[in-house]
């Protein structure tokens, strides 16, 4: 199943298809400086342990809607006890163990998934991770992790959190390029169409020419906050080093904030600070040696589809000429052949069919599906399609937990997203204009 927003990872069979909704949404980026104080003290004052404490309780003070850490080492404990974000990933260890990438979030999210680079630099200490013992440098062991953001309803969003490798000798700057490379090669297979935020540490400069930071506009078609929202679009390209606590927005640090808006979302930056001064230790001192950075984003839906998948977004306009729903005791399959002759097909062929050939001006416009029981999981049990001269194809067993979704006035249903295997188990449906 390639189609799609895709792997609903929710519990129960039913998603629904319900308009996307408008709003906004903040985040924040922070390396928390979290190796262990006797390999590295980062320059910090004062004890990690209650450093971290005082960063966990700012996080949860502040309550950013996705936080993404990196070195969140060997401290991770003591942030997530005075932080109370409800949507946390679970740490993958300390040093040397660990990527040091966290997601702390008051959103729900799903499928994430730690991705090791490629290519690691030994040249400005050691980057690598080796099999035994290792050096304070070996924190940057340097993985990339992307979640799945359900922003609101019908709003879904990729986040990528990312520690690229550090230093500037050449070899460095060979393996950073090879990380962010990586990146924006993963971005191009998993995150076809949608919307994407990249936000955590890069490493690189714009004003460091060797520097590959540009990869993410040039393949992915993203947009730096801070060079669209502070530099006036305008990608620096001589040095302007920050201090920390930093007072101004101007200089640039190499914690970034990209993004681009999907198929189904429209996202747009409104606002991008320095959040140094909101973490710091009661005297005044610094929490961590890198300055945090926010950004705030409204969402709209897409404009083109409602809960697109990248094929339909391909099509210029998609219209359902057949359908066919298959079942028996539970829902076997669906499919839907556009008046192109794309199909879109999921599920088993068991059961039995029941097909509808749509005339021209007949609109595939409302589903029923109805959810039950099996060998405790939950299952969809049955589908009927209704068109818009009232004609309808069911099949499967009705149930007493059913959800009806209607296309908007002046829309059609003409594809889905879910999860699929011999029967349907998760159902949404995907929206165009008539
Ligand atoms: C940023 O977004 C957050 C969360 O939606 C909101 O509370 C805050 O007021 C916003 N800040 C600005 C400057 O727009
Ligand atoms: C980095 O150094 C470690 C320890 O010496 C070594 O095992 C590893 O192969 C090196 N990696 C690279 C890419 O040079």
């Amino acid at each position: 199943m390639k189609y799609t927003i895709s792997n609903l990872a929710a519990s129960a069979a039913i998603v629904g298809s319900a308009l996307a909704a408008s709003g906004d949404f903040n985040v924040l980026t922070m390396n928390v400086a979290g190796l262990p104080e006797i390999l590295q003290g980062n320059d910090v004052p004062g004890d990690k342990t209650v450093n971290s404490n005082t960063m966990g309780s700012k996080f949860s003070e502040y309550n950013y809607d996705m936080i993404h850490v990196q070195e969140d080492f060997n401290y991770h404990a003591a942030i997530y006890e005075t932080d109370s974000h409800p949507y946390r990933t679970a740490t993958s260890g300390g040093v040397p163990f660990g990527s040091g990438l966290n997601s702390l979030s008051t959103k729900y999210f799903f499928n994430y998934n730690r991705v090791k680079w490629n290519v690691c630099s030994n040249a400005s200490g050691n980057d690598c991770l080796t099999p035994k013992g290792f050096t304070f440098r070996q924190r940057l062991t340097n993985f990339l992790l992307p979640v799945r953001v359900k922003v609101d309803e019908g709003i879904y969003v990729d986040f990528y959190n990312l520690h690229a490798d550090a230093g500037t000798e050449p070899d460095d700057l060979t393996a950073r390029a090879a990380n962010l490379k990586q990146v924006a090669d993963y971005i191009d297979v998993h995150s076809v169409g949608n919307a994407v935020l990249v936000f955590g540490d890069t490493n690189s400069r714009y004003s460091r020419t060797a520097d590959a930071i540009r990869v993410f506009r040039t393949q992915n078609g993203l947009t730096d906050t801070w060079v669209e929202l502070i530099r006036g679009g305008v990608e620096p390209t001589a040095e302007s080093l920050c201090d920390n606590p930093s007072t101004t927005n101007y200089c640039e640090t190499v914690d970034k904030i990209l993004y681009r808006s999907g198929a189904t979302v429209d996202l747009q930056a409104t606002y991008w600070n320095y959040e140094s001064s909101k973490f710091l230790q009661p005297d005044g001192n610094i929490l961590t040696d890198h300055n945090p950075i926010t950004a705030n984003f409204t969402y709209n839906p897409g404009t083109t589809l409602r809960h697109d998948v990248p094929a339909l977004a391909a099509l210029s306009k998609p219209k359902a000429a057949a359908l066919t729903v298959r079942g028996a005791n539970r829902l076997d399959g669906v499919s839907v052949q556009l008046a192109d002759g794309t199909t879109f097909a999921h599920g088993g062929t068991g059961g039995t069919a029941a097909t509808l050939s749509l005339a021209a001006d007949e609109f595939w416009t409302e589903a029923v599906l109805c959810q039950g029981q099996k060998d405790g999981h939950t299952r969809n049990f049955y589908l009927k399609a209704t068109t818009s001269t009232g004609r309808t194809a069911e099949a499967g067993t009705s149930t007493s937990d059913c959800l009806t979704s209607t296309a908007p006035a002046g829309w059609q249903i003409v594809g889905f997203m879910g999860q699929d295997g011999d029967e349907v188990d998760q159902l949404a449906f995907v929206y165009a204009p008539q």
